[in-house]
């Protein structure tokens, strides 16, 4: 079996899959002319968000059997083409969700009290203990879009500073709201006209690509925080930018943007606007966990095995 790594999984990841006595071939993002005329070789690919396992590679792509994505979202792989060739497509989506829960509630603090502004400027060797005047969250009014994995693990860490929260999501049952003491909004418009932080931790499909826009913004209310660590362009980007401008918006954590990697998004050149870039799943515990677990799921396919894709 040949195994196609194209980008960077953790060394004991990689140990899993060299140990299995399958050839292991490391190209860490490839031209894509160089990966369309590879990929016929491999029986296995295992990437991460920036390789585009799309039609056209699936189209060259005649031997392949598995797609292993190291993470959690598969929106960069063509899962119609996919199904249509019977190619098996394995995931980790548990494997992060503590660390992009994490990054949620460090965006939360950051920008309620302006740690990266009063960080830069003590940098530049300028003191300021008056400047940088935020807000607690304490009896604040927070709202997740999306009670699925992370945002639950979003719900509880914030209840511990006694938050309020609440959550839209229509697609799961009244009892997941009720196991995490969490109220339930029936629509987002409801959520977001009364809430002082929102969050959303969807998928990004087609329904929820810009379902917070102009016009949802424009009912939030004034001086509402956004913070947006699930996927770019679930919340619009230049919506976001034009309501911070106007006020409305007061600001913005924002870890994933809509056309990765990005550096001229028009949210690099706001005030209040904190950014990371796509770094979710960046620690060591989620990286292990990540790697070894599509290492694992990639050979258990390959094999013939059920796979889990925990
Ligand atoms: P999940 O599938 O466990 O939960 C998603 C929830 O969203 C589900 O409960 C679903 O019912 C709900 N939902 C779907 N459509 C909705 C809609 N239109 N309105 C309201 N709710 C809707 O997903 P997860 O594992 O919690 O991941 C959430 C997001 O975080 C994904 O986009 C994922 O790719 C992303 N993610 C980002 C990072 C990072 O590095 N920043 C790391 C891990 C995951
Ligand atoms: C994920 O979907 O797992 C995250 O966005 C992190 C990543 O892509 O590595």
């Amino acid at each position: 079996m040949k195994i196609l790594v194209t980008e960077k999984i953790s060394e004991k990841g990689l140990k899993v899959l060299q140990e299995s006595g399958a050839k292991v071939d490391i190209k860490m993002k490839p031209p894509r002319e160089e990966l369309l005329s590879i990929i016929e070789e491999y029986d296995a690919i295992v990437v991460r968000s920036y390789t585009k396992v799309d039609e056209e590679l699936f189209s060259y792509a005649k031997n392949l059997k598995v797609v292993g994505r190291a993470g959690n979202g598969v929106d960069n792989i063509h899962m119609p083409s996919a199904t249509q060739k019977g190619v098996i497509v394995v995931n980790t989506p548990d494997a992060n969700s503590v660390s992009a829960a994490e990054l949620t509630v460090g965006h939360m603090l950051a920008i309620s009290r302006k740690i990266p502004q009063a960080h830069q400027a003590m940098k530049k060797h300028h003191w300021d203990n008056h400047g940088y005047i935020g807000t607690e969250l304490y009896k604040k009014k927070l709202g997740i879009v999306g009670l699925g994995r992370i945002g639950a693990l979003v719900a509880t860490r914030m209840q511990a500073f006694e938050m309020e929260v609440s959550a839209y999501d229509p697609y799961i049952a009244d009892s997941r709201f009720e196991k995490f003491g969490v109220e339930k909004k029936e629509t987002l418009e409801e959520l977001i006209k009364e809430v002082d932080f929102v969050t959303v931790h969807t998928p990004k499909t087609k329904e929820t690509a810009g379902m917070i826009g102009k016009n949802e913004l424009m009912k939030a209310k004034k001086g509402i925080k956004v913070i947006n660590c699930a996927r770019g362009g679930i919340i619009d980007e230049e919506d976001l930018t034009w309501a911070i401008q106007q006020g409305i918006v007061e600001a913005a954590g924002i870890d994933v943007l809509k056309d990765e990697p990005d550096t001229t998004s028009p949210l690099f050149d706001v005030e209040n606007v904190t950014l990371t870039p796509h770094i979710g799943a960046g620690t060591v515990e989620a990286q292990d966990k990540v790697g070894v677990g599509v290492a694992h799921e990639v050979l258990g396919a390959l094999r013939g095995e059920m796979v889990t894709n925990a």
